[in-house]
């Protein structure tokens, strides 16, 4: 095929360390597909089945010299640190140092989280560290731990959402997240008015992330400087947080996370193993490794905060909504983040009225923080029951309900498309793979001996967020391809699609790439989080690449603009060198830094998804067994489609983890998690769904990045527990609009013959 000749249609400043992009992105090397697009293994793969990855605490080749810490959380939900007696415990054997806030010196807190790393004399919830004992062993660390005297006086605290909901009031304008308060029209005139009317709350429990991973750090210092083997997502936040908590300029810091088993939002930045450690190592005068104990992770750490949810739409009676309104109220330590259930529902369905409403209440549990598709994920486990409550009211399909709702514009703001919306070829697509026209609308109508079976959907959205984002790439003499940047693989595939992108700038096959990541010593990327560090992070590396193209076609003599790099070569015209020739003098770099323009403010960029799923219902106990799931997605282009069902999957699981399992109890009298660890917070496992499957629409976003590609790492929980509620109902006529929907919430409504 005869190679196409390719403008990058960033405002390339080929001159300055940031590309900017900010039209539109047009043909492009990517377009060539030979490697992006194509289903490769992950490169990290082997390493980690084969138990050779070394995660953050496994660095003892690094750190051989390091002694353990273990970490003591407060056993009162809120108060103070009466006395803290170490006596005993500093005569504990092999014991070096323990640090409480009698001795750890000033801490600052960092951007992003609220709780302090270190209780006292103050503690703000339970769990909270209030120590942390440095030995030489874990189990001496651990057992002197168990010698601490540690008196409280306990104070009341507010630990139930329900009880401050009434004090709830509206947050403050978040970093990100939608705003506090929207609006539209005239809500409450069009819905008072609307022939058709659902008003229902919902309610969403506490959750925990359950990454595989715990929090780990191992912490050197040398001299002033701080090194920390860290599992966390971002690794520019932590820089930042953990200079800031310490005190210390952000030069002196430096963290390495190559390998983390899962984040799941609960580690943007640093928390207390980070911060301990560092104090743990400068008081015993050498490094110190800690990881947190699974009991202590579910109250020491974040969580998904609790929400109630009120859902009002209005329609005409052939379908047409009118009105929709959607109020959220969350709880949080006093400054803490809102769960921003809204903002789904400022952009998926049309309707000229409208309003939106966050409410914060203080609460003294744990930080509430981002977890699996912030705000979207809760936010559509109560709008996307509401759309089939809806349909029922109508008696209308609920499929068709969704598409006769579609909008092309953003809802709020008329005048500002959708860079690329197809919900509804996902929706359509998915109905006819899933076998939706055999749905009876009739709850209770089929079955098969003592279970009845439903099928449900709901419609998926989730934010494409970009961020700036950049990387160094490397040529060296044999031809090999060095990628570096401090860009995290949380377990998403971040590795891969890197090495995709790089192989494909280049002309070289994937083996010819080799990627690092995890270093706070390469580029500043955009790290892991909020759907965006796929797109963000390959579009920094397209950037280092064309800067290392031009490098190259120089080098060997090549006009920059003609070139194209092809199978290993440079070639122009009837020119051709292979890509190698161009380092023979020496080592190539290209930097660069990808910065975004007002695209995503001009459009409103999103990914979309259809969820479907199929359960049976036990007549006579209630137990639901979820059947089968499908997601099809529409998110651009997908880079790398093995990795994307992956993540999809992930996402998938989650949402039947949300609907089905997942919900920390709350102890509201000491004000607590009571199933704090991986025995009594439930998560589904492989036998929980049988069946899962995932198709991706053939889309290209040109407003998302040059790669005209989006994340996809939030899209599959958002919307994926409201379909399984759907088919719950489907399946047995009972609607439950509190979160998770177990069996004891079912026995008591069932109706149909055993
Ligand atoms: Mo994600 S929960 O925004 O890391």
């Amino acid at each position: 095929m005869a190679a196409p000749r390719y403008v990058c249609a960033a405002s390339l400043s080929e001159r300055n360390l940031q590309m900017k992009f900010d039209t539109p992105a047009g043909s492009n090397p990517i377009d060539q597909l030979k490697v992006i697009g194509q289903p490769a293994d992950r490169i990290d793969g082997k390493l980690k089945t084969t138990g050779t990855a070394t995660y953050a605490y496994e660095q003892n080749a690094a750190v051989p010299d390091a002694a353990y810490g273990y970490i003591v959380g407060a056993g009162i939900g809120k108060g103070r640190i009466a006395s803290i007696d170490s006596a005993s415990a500093r005569e504990a054997s092999g014991v070096i140092a323990i640090v409480t806030y009698e001795n750890a010196g000033p801490l600052a807190k960092g951007e992003f989280y609220v709780a302090r790393a270190l209780a006292g004399p103050q503690v703000d919830h339970y769990h909270q560290s209030v120590a942390i004992v440095v030995a030489e062993t874990f189990e001496q660390a651990r057992a002197a731990a168990g010698l601490l005297e540690i008196r409280y006086v306990a104070a009341p605290g507010s630990f139930d959402l329900a009880t401050a909901k009434d004090s709830a009031t509206p947050p403050p304008p978040a970093g990100f997240g939608p705003p506090p308060q929207t609006s539209a029209g005239d809500f409450e005139g069009a819905f008072n008015a609307a022939p058709v009317q659902i008003d229902q709350h919902y309610s969403t429990p506490d959750q925990a992330h359950a990454m595989m991973e715990p929090h780990a750090t191992i912490a050197r210092w040398n001299g002033k400087q701080l090194t920390l083997w860290t599992s966390i997502q971002q690794i520019n936040w932590g820089v930042r947080d953990l200079a800031k908590t310490l005190g210390i300029a952000k030069e002196d810091v430096r963290l390495i996370s190559p390998y983390i088993g899962g984040g799941f939002g609960g580690k943007g930045t640093i928390l207390c193993d980070a911060v301990l450690a560092s104090l743990a190592a400068r008081h015993a005068g050498r490094p110190v490794k800690v990881a947190l104990p699974r009991p202590l992770m579910f109250n020491n750490l974040t969580h998904r905060p609790a929400t109630i949810q009120r859902l009002r739409i209005g329609a005409n009676r052939d379908g047409v909504i009118t009105a929709i309104g959607h109020e959220s109220w969350s709880g949080n330590l006093r400054g803490g983040r809102t769960e921003a259930a809204t903002a789904s529902t400022r952009l998926l369905y049309a309707g000229a009225n409208r309003m939106t409403r966050l409410n914060l209440a203080v609460l003294d549990l744990a930080e509430g923080s981002a977890m699996r598709a912030p705000g979207e994920a809760p936010g559509m486990m109560a709008l996307e029951i509401a759309m089939d409550e809806l349909a029922e009211k109508l008696q209308m399909d609920p499929l068709q309900l969704r598409i006769l709702n579609d909008t092309q514009v953003d809802p709020e703001q008329p005048a500002r498309p959708f860079s690329k919306r197809q919900l509804v070829e996902c929706l359509n697509t998915g109905a006819e793979r899933f076998g939706w026209q055999q749905r009876n609308p009739q709850p209770g109508q089929r079955r098969e001996g003592g279970w009845l079976i439903g099928i449900g959907l709901a419609s998926a959205i989730r934010g494409a967020p970009t961020t700036a984002s950049a990387a160094r790439v490397r040529l060296d003499r044999q031809g090999v391809i060095t990628v570096e940047t401090d860009m995290t693989d949380i377990g998403t595939g971040s590795y891969t699609i890197i090495a995709q992108t790089a192989a494909e700038m280049m002309g070289v096959p994937l083996e010819r790439v080799v990627v690092r990541l995890g270093d706070s010593k390469f580029p500043e990327s955009s790290g892991s989080g909020g759907q965006w560090g796929a797109a963000s992070s390959t579009a920094g590396v397209y950037a280092a690449c064309l800067k290392l193209r031009e490098a190259a076609a120089r080098a060997v003599g090549i006009d920059p603009r003609q070139a194209e790099f092809v199978d290993g070569q440079i070639r122009a015209g009837s020119q051709q060198v292979a890509l190698a020739e161009a380092a023979a003098n020496g080592e190539l770099t290209g930097e660069d830094r990808m910065e975004y323009g007002d695209l995503a403010e001009r459009f409103a960029q999103q990914t979309f998804g259809a969820h479907f799923a199929e359960v049976a219902v036990n007549a006579a106990t209630g137990e639901i067994r979820l059947r089968r799931q499908l997601a099809v997605c529409a998110a651009g282009r997908i880079l790398n489609p093995k990795t994307a069902r992956s993540q999809i999957i992930g996402g998938m699981t989650m949402g039947a983890g949300a609907a089905l399992m997942e919900e920390l109890a709350v102890d509201h009298r000491i004000g607590f998690f009571v199933n704090h660890d991986l025995a009594g917070y439930e998560v589904p496992v492989h036998a929980d769904i049988p069946h899962q499957e995932v198709i991706f629409l053939d889309e290209v976003d040109p407003y998302a990045t040059p790669l005209k590609a989006k994340g996809v790492g939030e899209l599959g929980i958002s919307g994926a527990a409201a379909a399984i509620a759907n088919a719950i109902y489907n399946a047995c006529g009972v609607r439950v609009r509190d979160y998770p929907i177990t069996l004891d919430k079912l026995i008591g409504e069932l109706s149909y013959p055993v």
